[in-house]
């Protein structure tokens, strides 16, 4: 198991630094493995959250390892995506299905039934009723053991982006369509070869959801991560950036950074100290 070259606590979060993303995301994934583990072991199914994006691409590798190696097996792993284009469809390259069929699924033994994604295909009158529908089925298979996340340059989770609702609002948003916010229509790019030709909807997963899970590990990487993180663990709970909302969860919730992420906190002590000056 990697060690973390520093742990502090903030924000009823444990944060996790290490020294380089390699490492940070092999640790990752052996959290993800041993939560699956355990719920496979308790209660015959684990139900897992995942993410995309660049972030998790490595971890999602070290994973698909792992099964090769015999490590571990995805027969009883059910999962749901965060969030996905709309309008889309499943067989687009650009979208998150094909995401997670390249870095994952295609490489494991998860049954494809239990794979759920949102579908950037239903029109758009049956939006709400299928991203209800989503909630129900995470509900009705018993909630997410582990939800894994990102976390957005403008410091959004799933595509719950910044906004001036209030907090209290925030975080009972459910499931949903949204407008993506500038700053992800340019990250966005990368996959799209040009901002302008960025799908500007999408379905997300919504902030409720997000914190039902039973465990939470949001990964972020790079020094363009600095500044939402910092936010994120120092600042205020704010509708202006959604990491912060998981402050509003006491300890479920594990951040995992490299050096270059965490350069913008002000805390950079060992845990005992770091509770101290964060209060
Ligand atoms: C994307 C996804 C998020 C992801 C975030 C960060 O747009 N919708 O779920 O966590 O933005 O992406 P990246 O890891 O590429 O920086």
């Amino acid at each position: 198991m990697r060690s973390p070259v520093r742990v502090l606590e903030l924000a009823g979060a444990s944060v996790l630094v290490y020294g380089d993303a390699p490492s940070a995301c092999q640790a990752a994934a052996e959290r993800i493995a041993e939560t699956t583990r355990a719920a496979v072991a308790n209660k015959g199914r684990a139900v897992l959250g995942l993410a995309t994006g660049a972030t998790p691409e490595p971890v999602y590798a070290r994973l698909v390892a792992m099964h090769r190696e015999g490590d571990l097996s995805f027969a009883n792993v059910v999962t749901y995506n965060l969030d996905e284009y709309y309008p889309i469809s499943p067989l687009d390259p650009r979208s998150y299905r094909a995401y997670m069929h390249e870095h994952l699924f295609a490489h494991v033994d998860i049954p494809s039934n239990q794979t759920h994604m949102l579908d950037g295909t239903v029109p758009e009158a049956s939006v709400a009723d299928h991203s209800a529908e989503f909630d129900r089925w995470i509900a009705n298979d018993g909630g997410l053991d582990l939800q894994l996340l990102g976390l957005g340059r403008n410091g959004h989770i799933g595509f719950n982006e910044p906004s001036d609702t209030p907090v209290a609002d925030s975080l009972k948003l459910p499931t949903r369509l949204v407008d993506l916010h500038h700053v992800t229509l340019a990250s966005a790019a990368r996959d799209f070869g040009d901002e302008s030709r960025v799908i500007p909807r999408a379905l997300t997963l919504g902030v409720a959801s997000i914190l039902s899970a039973r465990a939470i590990l949001i990964l972020a990487f790079g020094p363009h991560k600095a500044e939402p993180v910092a936010r994120s663990l120092e600042g205020p709970m704010t509708s202006r950036v959604p990491g912060s909302f998981l402050q509003a969860v006491s300890g479920k919730v594990t951040w995992v950074l490299d050096e270059a992420a965490a350069q913008g906190l002000a805390v950079r002590s060992t845990v005992a100290s770091a509770v101290k000056t964060a209060r």
